[in-house]
């Protein structure tokens, strides 16, 4: 083999509660804003399809967790839905819920599979949507009281504890960008839903410290390593900037304990700082994770503002950036991104130098492909390019190992092709195959190569 892994690394998928649970056939499931956007903005959709339609892990948990042991993973990340187990937000615990998620850790753990789990992923139940979601502060409290009652529900038995999926996603998509709901464009409040994300972060990390359980607690970040067009001094600033504003922000408070001060300084400048107490910066200053995790899809490309900043219209980080369309880039044309392997091992550098070389693994990476039937031969999907793509990743992921990056696994997104929030079933990146005409899930090539990969634990 020429590239191999430790004995201990943890190899595996993820996936989330509302992407593949599915949404009718939940016993007393509460609404979240996901259900709620599906019902009244379904022109949002790629197709016009929904939650409803998901790859039925609800459902199919069992045979779907015997799927993952077919595939030798050891480890797999899901969410919980909050709504499915506290339906109103706040208050009763939903009893079939609790049932379900204790079988499926349980039997995760049968067919030793070690269960990573995550609080929330983008979906916040709708009542509290209703009462200003995380703009609001009480949902801070409501949120802490959820993770606490996951910790004294599960984590006797769950090791790998994960506040958030991406909380920069809840406030750029919904708050900024037009992506989710609630469909505002508005930095500054999407910069309060940002930071209250932050605090509910650190509120559940003190919450399961003080339990004394002998797990780990982390978050899940989505990274785009931010590349200039040039060395000159303005794509410099525009790199800069991107940086600043996407990634910096979030991966300070987490892992520093502290905003960037240019942040605080360009925010200030431009009258755009949201409501911040001290006791809010004490907290983040007193929090630190055990673990963190990494979701890479794809590098950012930057360069100079052509005119800056553009005085017109609401205040957004892309005042002070351009897209650079590098030539020759490697293209993913399903998802219109970039393919760009080196990126995690940049990745694994930044770690490595600037935050403390935390441990931490990639807890997403993948690659969407519309129209993967087309690939369909004797039966399975003959993804050639998913394994051409795990493997040039892994190689600068095991390069950066190699040179004491403190990386503990790999998960691909995803296990089975799940929906995909606005993208629905456009794009599939599963190791399986949903059929979405009859529910069947088969395997594709690249499941197999995986299981290979775990079995020797590398490749050539
Ligand atoms: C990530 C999300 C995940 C999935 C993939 C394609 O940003 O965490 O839910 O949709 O993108």
């Amino acid at each position: 083999m020429n590239r191999t892994f430790p004995k201990t690394f943890f190899w595996g998928a993820a996936s989330s509660a509302t992407q593949a649970e599915g949404r009718k056939i939940g016993d007393g499931k509460g609404e979240n804003i996901w259900d709620y956007a599906s019902k009244e903005y379904n022109h949002r959709f790629y197709d016009g399809v929904t939650t409803e339609t998901t790859s039925l892990f609800y459902r199919d948990y069992q045979q779907d967790i015997q799927k993952m042991q077919d595939i030798s993973f050891n480890s797999f990340r899901t969410s919980l839905s909050w709504s499915r187990l506290i339906p109103n937000g706040t208050g009763a615990v939903n009893p079939e819920a609790v049932a379900f998620y204790n079988d499926m850790i349980n039997k995760l753990i049968a067919k030793g599979v070690e269960p990573f789990i995550n609080l929330y992923h983008f979906d916040i139940p709708m009542v509290l949507q209703e009462r200003g979601g995380f703009e609001n502060k009480e949902v801070i409290d409501a949120y802490k009281q959820y993770a606490k009652t996951c910790f004294e529900l599960f984590g006797d038995r769950v090791k790998y504890w994960f506040t958030f999926n991406e909380p920069m996603i809840p406030a750029e998509a919904g708050y900024l960008h037009d992506r989710h709901y609630p469909y505002v464009v508005d930095f500054k409040r999407a910069a309060t839903v940002l930071h209250n994300i932050i605090l509910a972060h650190c509120e559940a990390v003190a919450v399961y410290r003080k339990m004394n359980l002998s797990g780990k607690i982390g978050i899940i970040m989505d990274v785009i390593p931010v590349y200039p067009r040039s060395q000159n001094p303005a794509d410099l600033y525009a790199a800069e900037m991107a940086d600043l504003f996407y990634t910096k922000s979030v991966n300070d408070a987490i892992l520093k304990g502290k905003y960037p001060e240019r942040l605080k300084d360009v925010l200030t400048e431009y009258n755009q700082v949201p409501e911040v107490t001290d006791a809010d910066l004490k907290l983040i200053a007193s929090t630190s994770i055990d673990l963190l995790g990494i979701n890479y899809y794809r590098p950012r490309r930057v360069k100079a503002k052509e005119c800056v900043p553009n005085p017109q219209g609401v205040f957004s980080p892309e005042w002070f950036f351009d897209e650079y369309v590098m030539p020759g880039r490697r293209m993913n044309t399903s998802r219109g991104i970039e393919i760009y392997p080196k990126g995690i091992y940049d990745i694994a550098k930044k770690i490595q130098t600037e935050y403390g070389n935390i441990d931490w693994f990639v807890s997403e990476n993948g690659i969407g492909i519309e129209g993967e039937e087309a690939f369909i031969e004797d039966g399975m999907v003959q993804d050639d390019y998913r394994i051409d793509f795990l493997k040039e990743h892994l190689t600068y992921l095991n390069q950066a190992m190699s040179e004491g990056s403190n990386c503990l696994g790999y998960h691909m997104w995803t296990f089975v092709d799940c929906w995909s929030w606005g993208n629905a079933y456009k794009n599939r990146y599963g190791f399986y195959r949903m059929d979405l005409a009859t529910g069947a899930k088969t395997i594709k090539k690249s499941g197999l190569w995986f299981k290979e990969l775990i079995e020797n634990n590398g490749f050539d």
